[in-house]
């Protein structure tokens, strides 16, 4: 009835029936069969080019291993939690089905070694997917901030205004954001890409191993250097999960402010309806719940950073059970990124942007103050007693109602005589905009060229 556990040789007493469940990982690892039984052939391809295992048995253990890979994808496979985790359920059904050859393909080998390069070859594909999602999100800002590189909005700091900005601009700061994250991946992709197989239980192993073949097989860049650290490292998952955790702030930060434009009260952007849902009792409701949804799933993200750190501390070397738990952690964190990037790379294009509203808005907050200080001490005005100036101009505006540009020359001059007739031209929106011509300017001259750039950067993606 029960299937025999692949190490009971020492043991006298069955496994208490809910330990046996308790301490199980089948549940959830199974999602990493693809990379065990990937891991396994090549494991087996070198025994047997190192004369450990003969060609026949080879043969025979991966066409075994296909043979199960391809049951498992018809849902034909039963999975047991009395054979614990992903590793010995496929060991086990490899033997029922091929005979003692199967019962060999564990030389050389140890589950903490194994299961380490699994979670490794899992990683190293998820970080390409997961890059190759940012990359379609980063496609759709360059095409909307193309389309609004003149399109003018008011720029906050504090969330009050502060200078008039491009929706462009703007859009390409998420670009960076974005494209640090990309770097990030790519860069912790290093560190991922190493193979512990061969560590064995933790000290290595007695055969004649060939690793730096298997390494080839399994495209990893090398060996891992000790095996000690090799069966017990999970730096990789904590540095993934910390690059995770930083793209999901990203998103955070994007989405507040796609919910803050999307208000009645901003009305800056409308999302597109099969982005927002309705509400059960205010008719009148289009919330934005995929933002909302992307900001509290951040909450999450860093939760599982936090998480991995605490599950690695003060482990004393090598293997210990505790490291059973990343995987969860691991599994929801890019679950939740990939959705979040996917959702993200799909709404961005389908966002209308409403230019009269924002224009209305850059209108009323004095965004051009700094513009006419600008413009005094090109005049000669000392930068500080220019400040001052605008200063009592933006009251006297405050107490008439009205914007810099809708006081008479004679108010202006009011406050200092070296304001002209050509002061109207620096108070325009265009002008102050137009004004800030240099690289990282918000100018529509420079919002093309940043875009120009950036197509360039991404050109051999
Ligand atoms: N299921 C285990 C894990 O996820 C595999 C390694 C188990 N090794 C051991 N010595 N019990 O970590």
């Amino acid at each position: 009835m029960s299937d025999k556990k692949l190490w009971s040789g020492r043991f006298n007493e069955p496994t208490d029936a809910f330990v046996e469940a308790f301490t199980a990982s089948v549940e959830f690892d199974q999602r990493l069969y693809r990379y065990d039984i990937e891991g396994s052939i090549a494991h087996a391809t070198m025994l047997a080019r190192a004369g450990i295992l003969s060609e026949d048995e080879r043969d025979l253990i991966v066409d075994g291993l296909k043979q199960i890979r391809q049951r498992i994808e018809e849902g034909q496979f039963e999975w047991s939690v009395e054979l614990e985790d992903v590793h010995m359920n496929v060991e086990s059904q490899l033997t029922t089905a091929i005979g003692d050859a199967g019962k060999k393909l564990h030389t050389g080998r140890s589950r903490n070694d194994q299961v380490a390069t699994d979670i490794r070859l899992y990683l190293r594909d998820e970080i390409e997917l997961i890059r190759s999602e940012i990359l379609r999100l980063q496609q759709a800002l360059l095409d909307t901030a193309e389309r609004e590189a003149e399109t003018i909005m008011p720029g906050f700091t504090h969330l009050q205004t502060a200078q008039p900005v491009t929706f462009g601009h703007h859009l390409m700061a998420w670009f960076e954001m974005l494209e640090r994250d990309r770097e990030r991946l790519a860069d912790c992709n290093k560190r991922v890409n190493v193979m512990p197989l061969g560590a064995a239980a933790l000290a290595g192993t007695t055969y004649p191993i060939d690793r730096h073949y298997t390494a080839e097989l399994l495209g990893f860049d090398r060996p891992s250097e000790n095996s000690l650290d090799s069966v017990s490292d999970r730096d990789f998952a904590i540095e993934f999960s910390a690059a995770a955790a930083l793209i999901m702030m990203h998103l955070s930060r994007m989405s507040e402010e796609l919910i803050i434009w999307s208000s009645a009260q901003f009305n800056f952007v409308d999302l597109s309806d099969s982005f927002c849902t309705g509400s059960s009792i205010m008719p009148q409701k289009k919330n934005p719940d995929v933002p909302e949804l992307v900001r509290g799933k951040t909450g999450r993200v860093f939760g599982h950073l936090v998480g991995l750190l605490t599950l690695m501390k003060g482990q004393p070397l090598a293997y210990n059970k505790d490291n059973q738990e990343d995987k969860e952690p691991l599994f929801d964190t890019v679950d939740n990124l990939k959705g979040s990037l996917k959702v993200f790379a799909d709404m961005i294009p389908a966002i209308t942007c409403k230019p009269e509203n924002m224009r209305r808005a850059t209108l009323q907050g004095f965004a051009t103050a700094t513009d006419l200080a600008d413009y005094l001490v090109r005049k000669g005005t000392p930068f500080r007693d220019a400040h001052e100036v605008v200063g009592k101009a933006v009251a006297l505006g405050v107490s008439k109602g009205c914007d810099l540009a809708e006081l008479s020359l004679e108010e202006l001059q009011g406050f200092s005589s070296q304001i002209e007739e050509d002061v109207f031209q620096v108070l325009t929106l265009e002008g102050s905009v137009a004004a800030r011509d240099h690289i990282g300017g918000t100018a529509p001259a420079q919002v093309r060229a940043a875009i120009g750039r950036a197509r360039q950067r991404l050109g051999g993606e």
